[in-house]
């Protein structure tokens, strides 16, 4: 298997010179959400909850509809294999857009999304590939659908009589949301099976740079990418990431609710079957995500990655300058030609004196869609909500301006 590298590049530029670069790129992106265009008052930042979806995607499903809408994988006449042939070149987009070099068997298997996908790894393959007395490491601190799957299956097999011991896996004491590799090498041992991680954290905005799980547990430990804050959003690459499973949401990476999708490499333990009768697929959700990946490779993945990343950055600098302001996670990436990894565009912040919720509601009066509370973080502390801006390429530095001018007049209120 091949050393994983990171796909988060380190800048060579600074973020406000990588704006100024893309901006006519940006403008030609922008035009192609409806939703946005029509509201040019609001800005929309909430793009780590759903992502808002170009003319393409919505014209692929409305030209499915009107032209060959059918179940797939039943009929024989000329639609029902139309629709069996797009579920087909779905499946297939999936592969592609995952940069799978099938230099492993690997599958490719439809879901609701995210939360069903992680859940199916767990109930389809971890719980028929554990043992009385194995151990497995889990992200507490990451999405709680990167959790509680894990913790079910502990309960299930408990109650079969298999003891799995379940590790949380640890991160920075620092808080800037890492993980801690070397904590994380000191709970490995023989019968470590399974590790879930993070690609990308939805909270502070990271790339995990799961590379380093793999390095630090060898070949033979299962490893479940919860993808579902990287697809869409940068490159995600299967032939240089040595991970077993990647997990994501379609309604993340432009497409419509209700299809994610899990894609497994079956390269190590049991092949990943998925089990059950699957009933009917969620066809026009499999055309949205094709045409979703169509757009975003012709968009350029490092294009929106580079955009969105550096207006985080515009905002996070902008922050760093305002006394009541706390920015959640890594400190390091905080200015604008900082020369570390940026986060994604997904920014985290508290006010010293006014509640995250009250922020919310001023920053939604204000025309400031962004979310506020506690981010469905698996285990939070007490303290545990925030505001989360999250960005992605139909975003404009104005609104990053005008985000920053209203916190500036609430920096000092009480
Ligand atoms: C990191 C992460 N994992 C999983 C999920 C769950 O995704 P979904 O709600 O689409 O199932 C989310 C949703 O925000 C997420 O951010």
């Amino acid at each position: 298997m091949s050393i994983a590298i990171t796909h988060s590049p380190i800048p060579t530029e600074s973020a406000t010179e990588t704006l100024a670069r893309l901006t006519g790129w940006h403008s030609r992106m922008r035009e192609q959400f409806p939703i946005i265009t029509a509201h040019p008052d609001l800005a929309y930042l909430d793009s780590s909850a759903t992502a808002q979806k170009p003319q393409a995607v919505l014209d692929a499903v409305g030209d499915y509809l009107v032209t060959s809408n059918a179940n797939a994988g039943r009929g024989t006449y000329g639609w029902a294999n139309a629709t069996t042939d797009l579920v087909d070149a779905g499946r297939e987009s999936v592969h592609e857009f995952l940069h799978d070099d099938r230099a492993h068997p690997s599958s490719v298997t439809f879901v609701d999304g995210a939360s069903s996908g992680l859940r199916k790894v767990a109930q389809d393959w971890l719980i028929h590939n554990l043992d009385d007395g194995d151990e497995i490491i889990v992200p507490f601190a990451d999405h709680q659908a990167n959790a509680l799957p894990w913790l079910e299956v502990q309960q299930m097999l408990a109650a079969r009589g298999r003891t799995v011991t379940v590790h949380p896996l640890p991160y920075e004491e620092s808080g800037s949301g890492d993980y801690d590799i070397d904590a994380f090498m000191r709970l490995l041992g023989p019968r470590t099976r399974f590790v879930a991680a993070t690609h990308v954290h939805h909270v502070y905005g990271n790339d995990m740079n799961v590379h380093r799980i793999r390095n630090a547990c060898g070949s033979d430990t299962v490893i479940c990418l919860d993808a579902a804050q990287s697809v869409g959003h940068m490159d995600v690459d299967v032939s240089t990431l040595d991970v077993d499973f990647v997990v994501f949401s379609g309604h993340k990476a432009m497409a419509l609710p209700g299809i994610g999708a899990v894609w497994a490499r079956n390269a190590r333990g049991a092949a990943f079957e998925s089990a059950g009768w699957p009933g009917s697929p969620n066809t026009t959700g499999i055309v949205s995500l094709r045409a979703a990946f169509e757009w975003l490779n012709a968009a350029g993945l490092q294009k929106v990655h580079a955009w969105t990343s550096s207006l985080g950055a515009v905002l996070t600098d902008g922050l760093s300058r305002l006394d009541s302001y706390e920015v959640l996670g890594c400190q390091s990436s905080l200015t604008l030609d900082s020369q570390v990894q940026r986060r994604l565009g997904t920014v985290t912040f508290r006010h010293r004196d006014v509640s995250s919720n009250d922020l919310g509601f001023v920053l939604d009066s204000r025309g400031f869609m962004v979310r506020a509370d506690g981010h469905c973080q698996a285990r939070a502390g007490e303290d545990s909500a925030s505001v989360r801006v999250s960005l992605h390429v139909y975003n404009t530095e104005d609104e990053v301006d005008r985000l920053l001018g209203v916190l500036t007049e609430l920096d000092g209120a009480a």
